[in-house]
């Protein structure tokens, strides 16, 4: 048929363009996501070479910006490697980012729990997070945070290590459409906790991290699914290590245009 390939190329060419136009979310397993937006590479909590979870190469990940939530091991992970590597920017709280200077580290956006800032791929708030937040060589680290991010009509939250805390209700007044939650329980919130915090959050979309890295924190991802899905209108996507999503927010908050990759 003659009209087919015009068909075709022209579904192709919407397509690529819902891509461009969607948040890319990959799961390294743990906490470490790559996030990709406008264009922009995006890394968070990159514990890379460590993790049992991922055996990417660290230097074959792409980097504008590293977000970093606090000052463990788990989270600060391959960050210095990283940002030697690609120049990128890392955003983090005021003591860690004066750390990473100390180490010789010179594009680093300093934060704090509260504030926003506009950054090329989209806005970046630090929000609150009940955790430590020493780092690797014991130095203070300032207090642990999550991440609310709005790129491209899409709210992020990147709760990070936290236990639950009753404000998280204040972060999804601000129109949540993804939330990335730890299940682990042990060091942040377990499952029954986290489907509290989706209560509070009301995401459209919420994917589950910080668990099965260590016996420590084994969880069944899908049970915790279930229980979220029967008992809020939150969907649920568990993301193995090396998939990724795109999102692409609606007006009408369908995710009809989320796809998922591996
Ligand atoms: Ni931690
Ligand atoms: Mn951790």
């Amino acid at each position: 048929m003659v009209f087919q390939v015009p068909i075709l190329w022209i579904n192709l060419i919407i397509s690529l363009k819902e891509i461009i136009m969607s948040v890319n979310l990959t799961y390294h397993g743990h906490s470490a996501l790559s996030i990709k937006t406008n264009g922009t590479n995006v890394l968070v909590d990159p514990f890379i070479k460590d993790n049992p979870l991922t055996s990417v190469d660290l230097y074959s990940l792409q980097a504008d910006y590293i977000l970093v939530s606090h000052g463990h091991e788990d989270h600060v992970g391959d960050t210095i490697a990283i940002a030697k590597n690609t120049g990128a920017t890392i955003i983090t709280n005021l003591e860690i980012a004066n750390w990473f200077s100390a180490q010789g580290i010179t594009n680093v956006h300093p934060q704090h729990i509260g504030g926003g800032y506009t950054h090329e791929f989209g806005y970046v708030k630090l929000t609150h997070a009940h955790h430590g937040s020493s780092l690797p060589d014991g130095s203070y680290g300032g207090n642990p945070c999550g991440f609310l991010i709005k790129a491209l009509d899409t709210t992020l939250y990147l709760a990070c290590d936290t236990g639950l805390f009753g404000d998280m209700k204040l972060i999804g007044d601000e129109g949540v459409d993804l939330a990335v939650l730890p299940i682990g329980d042990n060091f942040t919130m377990g499952p029954k906790d986290a489907l509290r915090a989706v209560k509070m959050i009301k995401p459209t979309l919420a994917i589950p991290a910080h668990y099965n890295t260590w016996p420590l924190i084994e969880q069944n991802a899908m049970k915790w699914k279930q229980a979220v899905e029967k008992e809020t209108t939150t969907k649920v996507y568990v993301l193995q290590s090396g998939q990724s999503i795109n999102y692409k927010n609606n007006q009408d908050d369908s995710i009809d245009n989320l796809f998922i990759e591996t």
